[in-house]
C-alpha cells in the first residue's frame, strides 16, 4: 500500500461516544485514564474515522539491537529527557512519511468534553503545538518551563495527524511523569482546532506553527496544516495577550503563514515587539530566488526536491534518526521512495508554491524574520536544520 509503512489501516464503523476515542491509544492512555477515571473521562473523536490496530504495531526489538534515536542521543538538546532509555523495550514507532490531511478520516472534529480528565488542572493557560510530530519539543519546553519556577504553571497539548507518534508521545509524557500537564492529540489541526479550544476551560495562551510540512505543489494548498480555519480560531480563542508562534526552513511556507494570519487576523494580532531591527534579518523572494540559484543544486525544482526530501526524512518516524537529525535518505520502504520520486515528479510540472501565488501586500514582512527562537527550545526539525546552518524564518505575532 503506498507510502504505508506501518501496516493497513483499517476502517472501523465503531463510534467512540463515552469512550477515549482514540482506541488504538487505549495502551498509551491506560495509566493516565486509570488516574484520571474518578473524573471521568468522556471524549469524542465521532467519526467513522480509521483506525488502526497496526499502525501502531510495534516490532519487537532483539536486546542490543536497540539503537539509540539521535534524537535522544548525547549532544542533542532532548538528551536531557532521558527517551533513550525510556525507549527499551517499547521497540520502534513505524508511521506513513506523509497522510493526506484531506482524506474522509480526517474531516471528522476532534471533541474533548472533559478536559478535567486529560489535565489535572484544566484552568491554566494553554499552549498548543500544532502538528507536534514525535513532540520531544513540548515534553522539553515543559521541563525547561518547570525549572524556571517564575514561569507560570501551564497545560501543554501537542496535536498530531500521525497517531503512532501522538500514543507514543503520551507513553513518554506519562513516563517521565508530566502527563498532568502535557498531553498528545490525535486530530487534524485545520478540521479541529477551534473546536478543540472553544471546549477548553482556561485561558489558550500560545499557539505554535513550527515547520509544518510545506506542501509545494499550489494545487496541494489546501493540504497545508494553517489554513482560514486555523487563523480563525487563534483570532477568536487566543487570549488577549496571547502569542502565536511561526516558523519553517522554507521560506516560502513562512511567508504563505505569515501572510495566512495577516490577511485573516491583521486586525486582533500584530507583530510582537521582539521583532525590532537588532533580532531580526530581512529577506526578500529576490534573496531566496538568488540563494536557490546559488545552492549545489541550482534549479529550483532540484533545490525543493532536496527540501521535500528533507522534509519527507523529518516527518518519517522514529525519526530523528534516519530522518530530522540525518540528512542522508531514510530507511524507507520502496513504497515510500514512490511517494516521494512521485512528489518530486510533480513538482516538474511547475506547480510550486512562490510567494507571488498571491498578490498579497504584508505590511509585516517589513518586521523582518527572527534571528533566535524566543520560545528558547528547538523542535526536532529546527534542531536538525539549524545544525545544518540552514536558516529558520520566524514570525511572533500578540494578539491584543
Ligand atoms: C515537518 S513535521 C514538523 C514536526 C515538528 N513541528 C518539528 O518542528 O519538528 C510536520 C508535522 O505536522 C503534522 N501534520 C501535518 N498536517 C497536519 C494537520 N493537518 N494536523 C495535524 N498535524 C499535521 C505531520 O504529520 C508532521 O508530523
Amino acid at each position: 500500500m503506498k507510502g504505508l509503512l506501518s501496516g493497513r489501516l483499517q476502517p472501523t464503523s465503531r463510534c467512540c461516544a463515552g469512550s477515549r476515542h482514540l482506541a488504538a491509544a487505549a495502551a498509551a492512555a491506560a495509566a493516565a485514564a486509570a488516574r484520571h477515571a474518578q473524573r471521568g473521562s468522556s471524549r469524542l473523536m465521532c467519526s467513522s474515522s480509521t483506525s488502526s490496530s497496526t499502525t501502531a504495531a510495534k516490532q519487537p526489538v532483539k536486546a542490543g539491537k536497540q539503537t539509540t534515536n539521535l534524537a535522544d542521543s548525547e549532544g542533542s538538546p532532548f538528551h536531557e529527557l532521558g527517551l533513550a532509555e525510556v525507549n527499551e523495550g517499547m521497540g520502534r514507532v513505524r508511521v506513513r512519511q506523509h497522510v493526506n490531511p484531506l482524506a474522509s478520516q480526517y474531516q471528522q472534529p476532534t471533541i474533548i468534553q472533559d478536559w478535567a480528565a486529560v489535565y489535572a488542572d484544566p484552568s491554566l493557560p494553554l499552549f498548543v503545538d500544532m502538528g507536534c510530530g514525535p513532540g520531544r519539543f513540548l515534553l522539553l519546553l515543559a521541563r525547561r518551563r518547570q525549572q524556571q519556577q517564575q514561569q507560570q504553571r501551564m497545560n501543554y497539548l501537542g496535536l498530531e495527524i500521525r497517531q503512532p507518534l501522538v500514543e507514543r508521545s503520551n507513553k513518554w509524557a506519562e513516563e517521565l511523569g508530566v502527563s498532568s500537564n502535557v498531553h498528545y492529540e490525535w486530530t487534524n489541526v485545520s478540521v479541529s482546532l477551534a473546536a478543540l479550544l472553544a471546549a477548553y476551560p482556561g485561558p489558550v495562551s500560545t499557539l505554535a506553527a513550527q515547520f509544518p510540512d510545506p506542501h509545494f505543489k499550489k494545487r496541494h494548498k489546501k493540504r497545508r496544516m494553517v489554513q482560514a480555519s486555523v487563523v480563525a480560531a487563534a483570532r477568536e480563542l487566543l487570549v488577549p495577550g496571547g502569542q502565536v508562534f511561526l516558523q519553517s526552513d522554507v521560506y516560502n511556507a513562512a511567508v504563505s503563514m505569515r501572510d495566512e494570519f495577516e490577511q485573516y487576523a491583521g486586525d486582533v494580532l500584530q507583530l510582537s515587539p521582539l521583532h525590532s531591527p537588532a533580532s531580526t534579518f530581512q529577506w526578500t523572494p529576490q534573496q531566496e530566488a538568488a540563494a536557490a540559484a546559488a545552492s549545489k543544486q541550482p534549479s529550483d525544482v532540484a533545490r525543493r526536491q532536496q527540501q521535500q526530501q528533507q522534509h519527507g526524512d523529518s516527518s518519517q518516524e522514529d525519526s530523528a534518526s534516519e530522518a530530522t537529525f540525518s540528512s542522508s535518505s531514510s530507511s524507507s520502504s520502496s513504497s515510500e521512495q514512490h511517494d516521494s520520486s512521485d512528489d518530486v515528479a510533480a513538482e516538474l510540472d511547475s506547480e510550486l508554491l512562490s510567494s507571488s501565488e498571491e498578490q498579497f501586500v504584508s505590511s509585516w514582512a517589513a518586521g523582518g524574520w527572527l534571528v533566535d527562537n524566543p520560545l528558547g527550545v528547538p523542535t526536532e526539525r529546527e534542531h536538525y536544520v539549524t545544525a545544518q546552518g540552514g536558516k529558520v524564518f520566524r514570525v511572533l505575532l500578540v494578539k491584543q
